[in-house]
């Protein structure tokens, strides 16, 4: 897949103001593109992303004999051929995500080679509970040359227990059970909206789930599941990041076709930064302070503060009126956007996975350098406020989770502009 090597242009301190549309989200989108390949026939995904992640998931399924069509926010995928079980290094190694395939290709085929995914920009990432989970419902696991190759002629329901929430892997489960002989139990279960959301597509295709939210999921395997029709839930992350700009920009933003209840962790900490929150319906107006104030946090799974906002959080309080601590417990090194922050003149020291950050009274335009996906966000929300111009190079890890940003931060009054690196 060809990687885009533009870069972003941002002069910053602009208040922004207006109305952003929030997309589908990209981690429910995955999972639900994945669980087509449970049933025959042509399912239709509405609020889809035009994202590379999902670009990326679009292509392995069509490797391995599925229809897919993306137009205007709308998939068509037909899985009524399924020819191959294989999800090859080279699209693993860009997207983890595509470990989703497993749980649905052997409860499908009985059969599934998944490249391992290995580590990638923020940990080690393993997949060990994902695969005891499948062990545990009678598949034999073996690996080969950096592969994992799992068979089962029928997965058997289990009790299934995770150490740690795992977020795909409470989903690769879960899809895997569907088909399964007899009743599953997924204990300390993630209990993201992704997870309920792709819960609600699957059972809209036949499937016998309860209790997805909740740290126990129960599933019945049933024989056959039917095309599925779904709308994808709003992304939170998304929505997330612009409440951050507008905070930090001081700015007026209306955040619309979001959801606030799967928000609350956020929005929560963000008033404690002085955000000022309207909520109205699917409508959020966010006006950002005139000085912003420090923040402690602790990234947690659902429904604590999520990691994928951890390093905007961090952005927004660098200019924050006192010290701020922010621990990162979810992935080992997911703080790499210190050092660019850094060379905008943040004063941010790090301890483990602990960092304190020192608010400055104003952020400088820089050269900066994109990490992964939500350490560029938390470059954009930085540059926004900055004086003068900061350029962010490497944007494709942008790219494969915000849809349109630019678009969307032009519309809002931010002087942003894609060039050729
Ligand atoms: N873990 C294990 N073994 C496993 C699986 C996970 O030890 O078999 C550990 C991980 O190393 C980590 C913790 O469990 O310490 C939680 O990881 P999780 O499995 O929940 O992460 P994930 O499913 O790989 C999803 C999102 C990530 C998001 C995390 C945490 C998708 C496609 N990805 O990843 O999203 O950060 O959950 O909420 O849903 C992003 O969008 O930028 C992103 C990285």
């Amino acid at each position: 897949m060809e990687v885009c090597l533009d870069k972003l242009v941002i002069k910053g301190g602009k208040r922004l103001k207006g109305t952003v549309e929030i997309s589908g989200s990209k981690n429910a989108a995955l999972p639900i593109m994945a669980a087509t390949l449970l049933a025959s026939g042509e399912h239709h995904l509405s609020r889809v992303p035009h994202l590379r992640d999902v670009m990326t998931m679009g292509r392995l399924l069509a490797d391995l004999g599925a229809g897919f069509h993306l137009e205007k926010n709308k998939a068509i995928l037909d899985c009524s051929r399924i020819n191959n079980y294989e999800a090859p290094y080279e699209l693993v190694s860009t997207m983890r995500a595509s470990v989703l395939v497993l749980g649905p290709l052997v409860a499908r085929l009985g059969k599934a080679k998944v490249s391992l995914p290995g580590g990638c920009a923020i940990g080690a990432r393993p997949i060990n509970l994902h695969l005891m989970g499948l062990e545990k419902m009678g598949a034999t696991i073996n690996l080969e040359s950096g592969y994992v190759l799992v068979k089962a002629k029928k997965l058997k329901g289990a009790t299934i227990y995770f150490d740690v929430p795992t977020v795909t892997g409470t989903e690769n489960i879960m899809m895997a059970a569907t088909l399964a002989d007899g009743k599953t139990l997924i204990e300390n279960a993630a209990r993201e909206p992704e997870v309920v959301d792709l819960a609600d597509a699957l059972i809209s295709m036949g499937a016998k789930i309860k209790g997805a939210g909740n740290s126990t999921i129960e599933i019945e395997g049933v024989s056959k599941l039917k095309p599925l029709r779904h709308t994808i839930i709003p992304d939170r992350i998304e929505a997330g990041t612009f409440m951050a700009i507008a905070g930090i920009t001081g700015g007026d933003i209306t955040i619309k076709k979001c959801k606030a209840d799967h928000l609350d962790a956020i929005i929560n900490k963000l008033k404690d930064s002085g955000i000022i929150f309207r909520i109205s319906g699917k409508s959020i107006r966010v006006i950002g302070p005139k000085k912003l104030m420090p923040v402690n946090t602790t990234t947690m799974p659902y429904p604590g503060f999520p990691t994928d906002m951890q390093a905007q959080l961090m952005s927004l309080v660098s200019i924050a009126d006192g010290t701020s601590i922010i621990s990162e417990t979810i992935f080992e090194n997911r703080l790499m956007h210190v050092a660019e922050l850094r060379r905008m003149g943040a004063d941010i020291n790090i301890d483990g996975g602990t960092a304190t950050i020192r608010g400055v009274e104003k952020l400088k335009g820089a050269p900066l350098m994109a990490t992964d996906l939500r350490a560029s966000a938390s470059l954009i929300v930085a540059a926004l406020a900055a004086e003068g111009e900061t350029t962010i190079k490497r944007i494709y890890h942008l790219d494969r989770g915000y849809e349109n940003i630019e678009e969307k931060l032009i519309k809002v009054g931010a002087d942003i502009k894609r060039e050729k690196e």
